[in-house]
């Protein structure tokens, strides 16, 4: 028997590598993104100026920003076999996520892939946002649309969304979530794709991996289910009775709590005040109100349910306000999440390719010892 080994379950508290990419202060309510504060950054950031920040540590001047910006315009067209597979996922009404799952990998199939990671990063960032759009659309019974390279990365996704060109302030607020978004620490998909690179393997298969983490509703798949409690809930007087039902019967209220905060997300605030702007211009402040009193009311019955644990907002609940107000459809706020996210898979996957160790954890063996094996016929 080995020495008495000391169990995390979840591997919750348990650093495994340093990180220059972000820093999530749980207790003090801080994210630091490539050391800026995420409220400082993402609000001002191109999504083009986040993932170089993070891929190289520092701003990029006015020229290193133009010809990165045209490098990922250029890597915009989906290979003949891409658009195939999705026709054919389409046909099926394959879940968007195991769409992009099954189309990230493809992208292997360019000349370029495989050469070196950082090619590999920007083929997965660039291409990330046709998928989602492309696949939308054949889910739709439309055609997807040929990329343009004069719109920045956030505008050419609205636009192969819906083939109008977008407003600047829906560019803005799109660029904010992506930017919020972009990296956390050692999320879990963040640490699928660590884990597949530390094998030496390579960026796409890494990003493969992480699209099938993120999935899950304990991580990425939260803003569609707060969105629709907000939906069920209809009016502010509903909100404790139908909270309060969730509870009862045994459910998580989306879009709260987090294993690594224990005060309020400091993207809640980010993404809660993006999503305030965009539905004040819009002249409308229906919705965000009812979000308002259903999260002031959730807080309270959490409290009440779990005194001795710390429930606060995540960034789920307000990406849901901000995405559905920007236009998105439920079915792609997931899948939205991964086309911020995929900037910190690839810089954490370059982080990990130059300076990283495998990553090999161990298991403690709980089941039984000694057996005797039994012909087929005695057991
Ligand atoms: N609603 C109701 N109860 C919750 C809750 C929520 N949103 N989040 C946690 N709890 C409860 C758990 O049921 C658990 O109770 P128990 O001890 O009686 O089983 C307790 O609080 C501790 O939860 P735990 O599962 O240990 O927390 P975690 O750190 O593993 O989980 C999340 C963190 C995010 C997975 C969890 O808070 C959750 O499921 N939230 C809802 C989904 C969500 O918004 N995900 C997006 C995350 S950014």
């Amino acid at each position: 028997m080995s020495a008495v080994l000391e169990i995390k379950e979840g591997l919750e508290g348990v650093v495994a590598a340093t990180t220059r990419l972000s820093s999530v202060d749980g207790e003090a309510g801080v994210l630091l993104l490539a050391g800026f504060p995420v409220e400082e950054v993402a609000p001002r950031a191109s999504f083009e100026e986040m993932v170089w920040l993070l891929w190289h540590g520092e701003l990029p001047r006015a020229a290193e920003l133009a010809s990165f910006s045209a490098r990922l315009a250029a890597g915009r067209a989906l290979a003949p076999a891409t658009l195939d597979l999705l026709r054919a996922a389409a046909a099926r009404r394959v879940d968007p996520m195991d769409a992009l799952r099954m189309a990230a990998g493809t992208l292997s199939l360019a000349p370029e892939a495989g050469s070196d990671p950082r090619a590999d990063a920007a083929l997965l960032v660039a291409a990330f946002p046709t998928i989602v759009a492309a696949y939308h659309r054949l889910l739709q019974g439309d055609e997807p649309l040929t990329p343009r390279a004069d719109l920045s990365h956030a505008a050419s996704f609205l636009y192969l969304l819906t083939g109008q060109e977008p407003d600047a302030e829906r560019v803005r607020g799109l660029e904010t979530y992506l930017n919020t978004v972009s990296d956390h620490g050692f999320n879990a998909s963040t640490f699928t794709a660590r884990v597949i690179v530390s094998t030496r393997s390579d960026l796409i298969s890494a990003v493969t991996g992480a699209v099938g983490a993120l999935k899950g509703p304990l991580h990425g798949g939260a803003p569609g289910p707060a969105l629709d409690t907000v939906f069920e809930i209809g009016t502010a007087e509903r909100a404790e009775e139908v909270l309060r039902a969730k509870l009862g019967r045994g459910e998580r209220l989306m879009g709260f709590g987090h294993r690594v905060y224990r005060v309020r997300d400091p993207r809640a605030d980010v993404l809660g005040a993006a999503a305030e702007r965009f539905y004040r211009r819009a002249g409308d402040m229906t919705l965000y109100d009812l979000a308002r009193a259903v999260e002031a009311t959730a807080l309270r019955v959490l409290h009440e349910h779990k005194p001795e644990r710390r429930l606060d907002t995540n960034v789920e609940f307000y990406t849901a306000l901000l995405l559905h107000g920007l236009g998105l459809p439920t079915a792609l706020f997931t899948p939205t999440f991964a086309i911020g996210r995929v900037a910190g898979w690839t810089a954490h996957g370059l982080e990990q390719h130059d300076r990283g160790r495998l990553i090999r954890p161990q298991s403690e063996y709980v089941g039984e010892r000694g057996r005797r094996w039994v012909e087929i016929g005695g057991r």
